[in-house]
């Protein structure tokens, strides 16, 4: 078994002790914690200190020695940041950084990507300026900096938290090595839309499984000590809703009822926060009508009050400035002052804070007492980050750090991990085309991704570079000899001539088996301001993916795409459809190594893939409705009035093309019946188990099923458990993800997997919006994806039968 994911009790949150306790122990020098899995909704409204060293006695003395030094125009500058290299918004605030370092008026710089630099700005910062305070650098280390690594859609496509914070962890040595000591990452926002481009950038639309991968990316950027020079300050981003963008449209409005943000937006936030993440991202969005980047509930009551957040607010890119483009203030001043009163400590980029907030000060609109919390909350974070003590980085050694060998093997170990296999029929022979034997004759190389090394980098690619990129192309070469690989273009990612797609078909003909290649355009039609309302294969692909098919040869498809996209025909027609995302600096090695079997697919979807663009949103943790269609699979006309007045389209199934947590791998699996080994549960213990600190309290419930290889190769699979609760006084889910373990099965063999299931597993926010258990039926399966599994069940009752 490679790992398991199991429950934690929300004890060490209820009592405050404990969390310290194991804050300090997540950073000792034991092994890291293996408590991914455990229940991102398993909050309290206790405040406690969530991260020790942003609460540490000596660095607080020196914080407030320091504070009292400052005059109001410093401390001001502490609060503004810029970007000071290749602009990722629109407009960049200022230009004349030197002086104004020289005079204390700047927090942090971002954008900066050499150590030559960093240093220069550095030195003027601590060597020119009054109180010599050190730059905090930042950049968006998204996934990866020099080294990189799959897109993060796609590396929560391991469902393997463990690969993605090594991966951050390599991106932290890397990119601290340049000084930047700052990333602008993860991207916790829950997605439910893959119109919405920025889904390439977060984990999917469960908060389990996102909260999951919070933990491990915040651990792995953070390390064990942020005063370790190669650990950088995480940032949970964007604070709060971002994901629900109106229509997928990027920037658009959100509205998120109290009850919906607390059990699927906030959890993951509330899990970075746990793990200790130094700072919080505000949104863009509006978030019920008032901006998320001046929003005093979710940033002040929720985040400092209910969770005791000792870190940084940062902005978004100019997201002060917006607040005048939302209406909330029509003059520069008042956005300053809102946005610092909802709880913003440092403005990126929008130069408002620099432009007013002393003035405000002055004038009494705000407060110098909270001037000076905001103050406390970055020069906290540059203490702990031991910039005080070590604010330059050796030039010499920044190129050293880069793309170690074990980081260019982990890039595609991580690689080789999210491929998601979705179709491997069987063909005439008996046998899918997948994996294919070193033996093929010829292969036909087709489609634009196949030899394009930049976009296999995908969006934000920080200092990903195309010359460390093995293609698909180069890679087959370099199995089969060039003379067995067929390669023709066929089509660019947006145009293509007719010629093109012939010469493709013609390779197809004199080949025996295809490849396509075919995708997204990584850079430009994924990650921010990238929405699409077209989820189709853009250009001319697929026609060119039919021609080929009209051949006749096996065609074998490869999707790069930063979202799940809609291929009603591909699905019909093509034997084989592996999704790749964008893969990294290895995706050739670890495409081929896949495509010849010497590792089989593991990865199963984070986010829901639907068939038409009119179905989405579409989740897989939907709520059931008053009327829910039982015609589900088809869509035959309805037929009287219990088909017809029901929760359905009439031109369009209900169901995904693909369920979140699907992914098929090259031998078969069975599923055995889910075993309970109890039929009743008491509430009481449940509720003495969210708030028993006692490793000993016994486990409520033991959920398992057995799991038969009934292929012939082996098989790393991950066994999804998920839980139906009814009878409560919200509506929940028909499936909710409340646990996941990684198990490897050799042919012919059983497996039995146990979920040790606890009370998280059947708390959520009643319609108090408080955090319980109520008396319910509760429906579990231990199931291959979120469609499937067979159905056990417990009942939640006041007294034992
Ligand atoms: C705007 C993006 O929304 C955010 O994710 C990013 O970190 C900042 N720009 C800085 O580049």
């Amino acid at each position: 078994m490679r790992q398991q994911y199991r429950f934690c009790s929300p004890r060490k949150i209820l009592r405050p002790v404990l969390p310290v306790l194991l804050f300090a122990l997540s950073f000792s020098l034991l092994a890291p914690p293996q408590t991914f899995g455990q229940n991102p909704a398993a909050v309290s409204l206790k405040t406690f200190h969530p991260n020790l060293e942003l609460s540490d006695p000596a660095i607080e003395a020196r914080v407030e020695e320091l504070i009292n030094k400052m005059t109001i125009e410093e401390k001001v500058g502490q609060l503004v940041q810029y970007s000071a290299g290749q602009p990722t918004g629109p407009g960049t605030g200022r230009t004349d950084y030197a002086d104004m370092l020289a005079k204390g008026e700047i927090g942090g710089l971002f954008n900066i990507v050499t150590a030559k630099e960093t240093n220069a700005f550095q030195h003027i910062a601590v060597e020119r300026s009054r109180l010599h305070i050190p730059i905090l650098f930042g950049l968006d280390v998204i996934h990866g900096f020099r080294t990189e690594f799959p897109i993060p859609l796609g590396i929560s496509a391991t469902w393997d938290p463990q690969l993605a914070e090594r991966a951050a962890r390599v991106a932290a040595r890397e990119a601290s090595a340049t000084g930047i000591r700052w990333t602008f990452s993860p991207m916790l926002d829950l997605s439910r839309d893959p119109r919405w481009g920025r889904v390439a950038e977060g984990e999917g639309e469960d908060p389990f499984l996102v909260s999951a991968f919070a933990r491990a990316f915040v651990r792995g950027y953070q390390g064990r000590r942020l005063n370790s020079a190669e650990s950088i300050l995480a940032c949970a981003k964007h604070y709060v809703g971002y994901g629900a963008a109106e229509a997928g449209r990027d920037y658009n409005s959100t509205e998120i009822s109290e009850h919906t943000l607390r059990e699927y937006y906030l959890p993951p936030f509330r899990a970075a926060v746990d793990v200790g993440v130094g700072s919080i991202m505000s949104a863009f969005n509006s978030l019920n009508g008032v901006p998320a980047s001046a929003n005093a509930f979710t940033l002040k009551k929720i985040l400092r009050q209910e969770w005791g957040f000792q870190g940084i607010v940062d902005s978004d890119w100019t997201s002060v400035g917006e607040l005048m483009n939302h209406g909330i203030a029509t003059d520069g001043a008042t956005a300053a002052r809102k946005a610092f009163q909802g709880g913003v400590d440092m403005d990126m980029v929008s130069s408002l804070y620099h432009d007013h907030l002393a003035h405000l000060v002055r004038l009494g609109a705000v407060s110098e007492a909270d001037l000076n919390e905001d103050v406390r909350h970055v020069l906290r974070v540059k203490f702990a980050l031991g910039l005080f003590e070590n604010p330059y980085v050796d030039e010499r050694k920044e190129s050293l750090a880069m793309l170690l060998p074990e980081a260019v093997a982990l890039s595609r170990d991580v690689a080789e991990h999210s491929f998601v296999l979705l179709k491997n029929d069987l063909l005439s022979k008996g046998s899918p085309l997948l994996p294919l034997s070193d033996d093929v004759k010829s292969v036909a190389l087709i489609g634009p991704l196949a030899d394009d090394a930049n976009q296999m980098l995908g969006s934000w690619g920080a200092l990903g570079n195309g010359r460390d990129v093995t293609t698909l192309h180069s890679a087959l070469v370099k199995r089969l000899g060039d003379s067995r690989v067929h390669f023709a273009k066929g089509s660019e990612i947006s145009t293509a001539t007719d010629a093109q797609i012939k010469a493709a078909v013609d390779a197809a003909k004199n080949s025996e088996v295809a490849i396509l290649a075919l995708g997204e355009n990584g850079p430009e039609m994924t990650g921010e301001a990238a929405s699409r309302t077209h989820l189709d294969l853009p250009g001319r692909q697929e026609q060119l993916l039919e021609a080929v098919a009209a051949t006749g040869k096996p065609v074998i498809l490869i999707v790069f795409s930063g979202r799940p996209l809609i291929l009603p025909w591909a699905v019909e027609h093509v034997p084989s459809i592996l999704a790749a995302w964008f893969p990294g600096i290895q995706a050739g090695p670890a495409l081929v190594r896949t495509l010849f079997g010497e590792t089989s697919p593991t990865g199963k979807l984070s986010m829901t893939w639907p068939r038409s663009v009119g179905q989405i949103p579409i989740y897989y943790n939907a709520l059931n409705t008053g009327r829910p269609t039982v015609q589900n699979d088809a869509t035959p006309f309805p037929n009287g009035h219990d088909e017809k007045f029901v929760s359905r389209y009439l031109d369009e199934s209900n169901l995904p093309q693909f369920p979140f947590g699907f992914g098929l791998t090259y031998t078969t699996l069975r599923y055995g019946a889910t075993e309970l080994n109890k039929s009743d549960l008491r509430i009481d213990w449940l509720k003495e188990g969210l708030t028993n600190t006692s490793s000993s309290a016994p486990t409520p419930l033991q959920a398992s099923a057995n799991i038969t290889n009934t292929g012939s190769r082996a098989a790393t699979e991950t066994v999804q458990l998920y839980v139906r609760i009814e009878g409560t006084s919200v509506s929940e889910p028909v499936r909710s993800l409340r646990g996941f373990q990684q198990i490897t099965i050799a042919p012919g063999e059983t497996k039995r997997v146990v979920f040790s299931v606890q009370s998280e597993a059947f708390a959520f926010w009643n319609d108090q919006n408080v955090f319980g258990v109520e008396p319910a039926r509760v429906t579990i399966w231990v199931a291959p994806d979120s469609a499937s599994g067979t159905p056990a069940q417990v009942e939640i009752r006041n007294k034992a039968n």
